[in-house]
């Protein structure tokens, strides 16, 4: 089977769907977050802030590069990761691209009390979510095999979906 890549914007249950999806299918699951905080030991917030994003961009395509030779592992990507097309094309060459799309209300709910995402502390609000989201989303769509909407949908609904749908 080929790998899986799971991307789509902040908060849009990436991490969730891949644990999930990972244990019905017999997969590896990698968050690309907590496997960049490990090595790089710190936190995100201090990553952005000591070393800058680009730093922080260019382990992500680092890793992702490290992934492209390795079989059956789902991965969740940051919600920036595919932003380069350096980064789509590793995906791509590797496995299949499933974007999870949620509408930005529904982003704001589930990340709203969370301080963890550098872009968006002092940010948290769902007019700046819809404007990162819409400057995004033709990256996001150009980048994916299929895509996945998420609101009002159950991760028992949503792994279904996906296994039936993308992966038969
Ligand atoms: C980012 C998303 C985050 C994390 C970093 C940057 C982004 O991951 O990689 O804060 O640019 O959208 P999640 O999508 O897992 O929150």
């Amino acid at each position: 089977m080929k790998n899986i890549y799971l991307i789509g914007f902040m908060g849009s249950g990436k991490t969730t769907i891949a644990t999930a999806l990972a244990e019905k299918l017999g997969l590896t699951e990698i968050e690309m977050d907590a496997w960049i905080v490990n090595k790089e030991g710190m936190s995100i917030n201090d990553i952005f802030a000591k070393f800058g994003e680009s730093y922080f961009r260019q382990v992500e395509t680092d890793l992702l590069r490290e992934l492209a030779g390795k079989e059956d592992i789902i991965v969740s990507c940051g919600g920036g990761a595919v932003l380069r097309e350096e980064n789509a094309a590793l995906m791509r060459q590797a496995g299949r691209i499933l974007l999870l799309k949620a509408k930005p209300e529904t982003i704001y709910e589930r990340v709203k009390d969370s301080t963890e995402r550098p872009l968006l502390n002092g940010n948290m609000n769902v007019d700046y979510i819809r404007g990162l989201m819409d400057a995004r989303q033709p990256r996001y769509l150009a980048a994916a095999d299929a895509v996945v909407v998420v609101d009002g949908k159950s991760v028992e609904e949503i792994c279904t979906e996906i296994h039936e749908k993308y992966m038969k």
